[in-house]
């Protein structure tokens, strides 16, 4: 029997090529760019497994057309609200994921953004760099470039799954108050260790003087941040998303942004990625924005890497993939090429 064929859309960091080519005939896309939806149509329909990034949209038509071919999406990210999950498991086609691996470089990403927007950080750089300190004609001063100081203040947490507990156990240090609001409240011997009260999201709002968000996209959460909410946060209060864009109502926030309604927001994910530079975003003082960088550490991207391979590599041998979005897939096709 001739080897599987699998089609990754992009390069990846690591070996992860090499190691899946003892079982698999590799084929990667060449360009930087995601291949163009008709193109990674084609390639579907003629291959046996995809690699893909949460840029390429696998909806229900792809995997159709892709049948009987195609069975199994190795999903390089955590998040997959790019795929069609329940036509996935009804067609039979299995849906992997990395989790795990990249929780610790997310959390300090979002200290990293925490920190920036409270203390001024990208501001007070242009400041530097633009010659504006130089032409000031004063070294120290009293009142330049003040911000917010963290310690002892209260972080709220939306969403307390891996990460967002990645991020409360790293607030210990600055001897925050920790809240939360998520779905589903956490055992309390996880609350106690983290320090974390379980709060509704109203409470949250209104107590938190900086908010994180690490929520996936799902229905339930699609703007769950908007005028009505972002009005309720304190005039002080920054908000950091590190999760999906969509989860904020990015028009609602700008407004929030101009007006000062609150004090500031750091966002390292958008609606549309990636945003303009014409986006009125950008053309605020009060926002950090970085271009989803989440997981960009060459270790937690060689370790997604390889993930994906061992997915791909178990369900080749005819074994459950260790990291199975759709479980229930199971019900509807044993795993491997046979
Ligand atoms: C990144 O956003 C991921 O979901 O892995
Ligand atoms: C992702 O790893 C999460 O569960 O927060």
């Amino acid at each position: 029997m001739p080897k599987p064929k699998v089609f990754a859309t992009r390069k990846l960091p690591g070996n992860v090529f090499e190691r899946l080519s003892e079982y698999y005939e590799v084929e990667v896309w060449p360009e930087y760019t995601a291949p163009p939806y008709e193109v990674l149509i084609e390639k579907a329909k003629q291959s046996d497994a995809l690699i893909t990034l949460l840029t390429d949209k696998i909806d229900c038509n792809l995997l159709e057309s892709a049948q009987p071919r195609l069975r199994i999406v190795s999903q390089y990210a955590v998040g997959y609200d790019n795929i069609d999950i329940e036509c996935a498991t009804r067609l039979g086609v299995y849906v992997t994921n990395t989790p795990g691996v990249l929780t610790d470089a997310t959390a300090d990403l979002t200290w990293a953004l925490i920190m920036a927007i409270t203390r001024r950080i990208v501001e007070a750089d242009k400041f530097v760099r633009s010659g504006e300190w130089y032409r000031s004609g004063t070294g120290w001063h009293p009142m330049m470039l003040l911000g917010f100081e963290i310690t002892g203040k209260t972080l709220g947490i939306i969403g307390m799954g891996r990460i967002g507990r990645a991020v409360a156990q790293r607030a210990k240090g600055f001897r925050m108050r920790i809240i939360y609001y998520d779905k589903y409240r956490l055992p309390e011997e996880m609350e106690k260790e983290l320090g974390a009260e379980y709060v509704d999201l109203e409470t949250l709002l209104r107590e938190a003087d900086v908010i994180s968000i690490h929520t996936p996209l799902t229905p339930e959460t699609y703007h769950m941040i908007g005028e009505e909410q972002l009005k309720k946060m304190k005039k002080t209060a920054y908000l950091v998303n590190t999760s999906r864009g969509k989860v904020i109502d990015t028009e609602a926030l700008v407004k929030a942004l101009k007006e000062k309604w609150i004090a500031g927001a750091a966002l390292d994910v958008f609606e549309e990625e990636p945003i303009s530079p014409d986006h009125p975003l950008t053309k605020l003082d009060n926002v950090v924005l970085t271009p989803h960088i989440g997981s960009a550490t060459w270790e937690t991207r060689t370790r997604m890497a390889d993930i994906v391979a061992e997915n791909l590599i178990a369900f080749a041998k005819g074994e459950v993939p260790p990291t199975l979005v759709n479980k229930d897939v199971l019900k509807v096709r044993s795993p491997g090429f046979k």
